[in-house]
């Protein structure tokens, strides 16, 4: 049965986790393998739906991969040995193997058609096609290429100066993709900041970048070299761990082996300026990634305005950030997120919905949405609509409802969080 209802823990919920690891860098980890000469070791690979496409993808073109629980072995053969896929690639519900996946699709000198879930199929790709098209890429899909199915006649690129009108790291890193494989320099000039898995990884498989202000250089005809790689945690998984323990009467967690990128620490931002007991400590440096430990303890809560350069940083978070301004004295004001339109689901009415339907006073706004703290939630149902995280955010909303919570389409929590109802058991005992 693809739903699960879930009763308020008796006390207060405790315990140390590790979460699975990053989805932005598994990803990221298998695009550069599987472009390397040579064979890379990835471990605390996260074993989600999203990122098995990825790897799926390059099994289209011929790179042999192996996967042992979260351990992955990439034998890259470099560049020109990828073999044109000779079916249809199924993106599934994943935004980010679709966008990054379609910058190389773009750029290297075959055919092939790539395709997405329900939800996948409605969400932009004009996004990617329109810049990928000035640097000479032939895209056709849907819609006037908008939407996918999309079709690549791929060819060698042409590096261009290429401005960004979309604050996003998925188009952005399209367009380093791209530009690594073009011919000539390619500049993407970014509208404000957003995560750095790419550079960062470019860094670590042997890539030249060079990075001004909002500007990135790089060069094309530049071929990755395989590394090693362990994943961080997924800070965007620990949030919802990090909201619970600061909203349920006497809890504490700690979570260890965590990414803590500035570029995606942004939920730590906001919890503290919420007035949320927070200890964060770097502990390594694994590759070019920060990583460390986060303690948190039951607080009270106060609103505050989410707004501008911290959106990007904490876009995913956004959920459950407003899971914990029900719980917070006075009014959450999130702005500036229209993106939250075009995710897995349209999150700002997600959100705002299942929330009220649980009790909880949300008003949808055009670019967010304003939230009434210190209510107390009654329990009911929440519709994930197959976004992890909104069925996520209603599983710690159960932790603070008078009554049972119902998550509808629990399954599709396993895109980012496969044990997540293991570790809401274990810190729930
Ligand atoms: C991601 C970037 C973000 C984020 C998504 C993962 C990435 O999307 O919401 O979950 O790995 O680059 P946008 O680039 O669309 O903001």
């Amino acid at each position: 049965m693809n739903q699960v209802q879930l009763n308020p823990p008796l006390n207060g919920i405790n315990g140390t986790l590790s979460v699975p690891g990053d989805k932005s860098i598994s990803h990221r980890a298998v695009i550069f393998s599987a472009l390397a000469e040579g064979t890379s070791h990835i471990s605390n690979f996260l074993i989600g739906e999203d990122c098995l496409r990825t790897v799926q993808a390059f099994r289209e073109f011929g790179v042999e991969i192996e996967q042992i629980g979260t351990n992955v072995t990439i034998h890259g053969k470099g560049i020109a040995s990828l073999k044109a896929p000779t079916q249809p690639i199924n993106f599934g519900n994943s935004g980010t193997t679709a966008r990054l996946m379609s910058g190389i699709l773009a750029a290297l000198p075959m055919f092939s058609t790539a395709y997405g879930d329900p939800s996948l199929s409605k969400r932009p790709m004009d996004r990617v096609v329109v810049p990928l098209s000035k640097m000479g890429a032939e895209i056709y899909g849907r819609e006037q290429s908008k939407l996918l199915p999309l079709a690549f006649q791929g060819k060698k690129l042409i590096g261009k100066e290429i401005k960004m009108n979309v604050k996003s790291a998925q188009v952005k890193s399209a367009l380093l993709l791209a530009g690594m494989l073009a011919e000539g320099e390619t500049t993407v000039i970014e509208q404000g900041i957003t995560r750095n898995h790419t550079e960062m990884l470019m860094a670590q498989y042997g890539i030249h970048l060079t990075k001004k202000d909002n500007e990135l250089m790089i060069k094309g005809d530049q071929q990755p070299k395989a590394s090693d790689l362990r994943v961080p945690g997924d800070i965007s998984s620990a949030a919802f761990f990090l909201v619970a323990a600061s909203v349920v009467f006497d809890s504490e967690i700690t979570i260890e082996g965590v990414g803590l990128n500035p570029t995606r620490d942004g939920i730590l931002t906001a919890l503290r300026k919420m007035g949320a007991e927070l200890e964060v400590e770097e502990t390594e440096r694994v590759g070019h990634e920060p990583v460390g430990r986060i303690s948190v303890k039951s607080s009270y809560l106060h609103g505050i305005t989410v707004e501008g350069d911290l959106i990007p940083n904490l876009i995913d978070e956004i959920p459950i950030l407003a899971l914990a301004a029900t719980q917070a004295k006075g009014t959450t004001v999130i702005k500036d997120a229209k993106e939250l339109r075009v995710k897995e689901t349209d999150r700002i009415k997600a959100v705002a919905t299942n929330l009220n339907n649980i009790g909880a006073r949300v008003e949808p706004t055009e670019d967010g949405m304003v939230i009434y703290g210190d209510t107390t939630l009654q329990g009911g149902t929440i519709h994930s609509y197959g976004d992890h995280r909104i069925g996520m955010m209603g599983a710690i909303a159960s932790l603070i409802s008078k009554s049972p919570v119902t998550i509808e389409d629990k399954d599709c929590i396993n895109i980012s969080y496969p044990n997540f109802f293991d570790h809401l058991h274990e810190v729930c005992k």
